[in-house]
């Protein structure tokens, strides 16, 4: 099959290059996802430091370039990927609406605040860009069994939930809010309750309720200055779910008769397993070439991330 998407990365750090290499057996890079991918050719990298951009053309076989019009001369780019720190995400989401490629592919958040974002949303619609958001676990199949497993009855009605996250609501609090959003619908209500500023000065981490339309979950600020933990615990007629490790782990429970007290009903942990959250990249990169040969929806929307980072922003403002 011959290439045929070239792609640019914006940002050759740890995620566009860094955190696997051409060898590893997880895919967590931009870069390692699209070399995966026949139906994708990388052309190479910007990064506004030479010595990373060079490092990171070098471990993946592709062109260092300093700027985007440096990478723009001669070649016809299809893809640009934008993996830069948060708050230059606006600036290249407005450069990339504007260079007429097939699709963006953004890193979470979209941008720092609601009002950048809703200039953006602006300029997405009248442009009918195509732009898929990196919220990693919504390329992970697991989670929409946990859905729709719930949303087709098996788990009963969702009674409530509890949850760990740090580094900003808007950094990766957008993670936790929007795979809660896939799992139990819409966020009906929010109250922030508390806010410490554990990564970015204008990012609190605020502990939060939020309110679905059954039930409602604490997430508590965990403070990442001491380290990093994301995880949910979430409590359902007839089950219980655990979100562990990131995601990349899930315990399972079913009730039984307790084993102590004669007539009372328990908790029986009755599964433990991996989920394929190693692997979300290469599957965010196979729902790009999917929704680009026509055969499939994008799975998250810069109006799915939109959604999410309008919650977030205002769960901000509550603090
Ligand atoms: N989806 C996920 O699970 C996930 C995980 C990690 C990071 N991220 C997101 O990815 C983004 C990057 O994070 P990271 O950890 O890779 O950061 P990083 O600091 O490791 O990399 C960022 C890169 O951008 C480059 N850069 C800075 N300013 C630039 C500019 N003006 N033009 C071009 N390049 C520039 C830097 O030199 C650096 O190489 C962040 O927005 C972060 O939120 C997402």
């Amino acid at each position: 099959m011959s290439l045929k998407y070239n792609v640019v990365i914006i940002g050759a750090g740890n995620i566009g290059a860094f955190f696997d290499n051409p060898r590893s057996e997880d895919i967590l890079t931009h870069a390692h996802g699209f070399s995966m991918d026949e139906r994708f050719n990388l052309l190479g990298f910007v990064d506004i430091n030479k010595e990373k951009g060079q490092k990171a053309a070098e471990l993946w076989g592709c062109n260092y370039y300093g700027s985007i019009d440096g990478a723009k001369a001669g070649n016809k780019i299809d893809i640009v990927c934008i993996a830069v720190p948060d708050e230059l995400h606006f600036e290249y989401l407005k450069k990339a609406m504007d260079m007429d490629v097939k699709l963006i592919f953004c890193e979470k958040p979209i941008t720092k605040n609601l009002k950048d974002a809703e200039k953006l949303l602006e300029i997405y619609s009248s442009k009918n860009a195509k732009i898929v958001v990196n919220y990693s676990r919504r390329f992970v199949d697991e989670f929409y069994g946990i859905k729709n497993d719930y949303n087709g009855g098996k788990y009963g009605k969702f009674l409530t939930g509890t949850g760990y996250y740090g580094k900003g609501i808007m950094h990766n609090g957008s993670h936790m809010v929007d795979l809660l959003g896939v799992i139990l619908g819409e966020v009906k209500e929010n109250k922030a309750l508390s806010g410490t500023n554990d990564f970015y000065a204008d990012d609190p981490t605020v502990s939060v309720y939020l309110k679905f339309d059954e039930g409602g979950v604490i997430l508590s600020a965990a403070d990442c200055r001491a380290y990093t933990v994301f995880e949910a615990d979430l409590l359902f007629e007839k089950k219980r779910i655990k979100i562990l490790n990131s995601g990349f782990s899930i315990e399972s429970y079913d009730i039984v008769d307790s084993p102590i007290f004669k007539g009372y009903k328990s908790l029986e942990q009755t599964g433990l397993f991996d989920t394929s959250l190693k692997m979300a990249m290469m599957n965010a990169v196979r729902n790009i070439g999917n929704h680009l040969e026509g055969n499939e929806e994008i799975k998250c929307s810069f109006f799915d991330a939109y959604k999410t980072l309008k919650i977030c922003s205002s769960i901000r403002k509550g603090i």
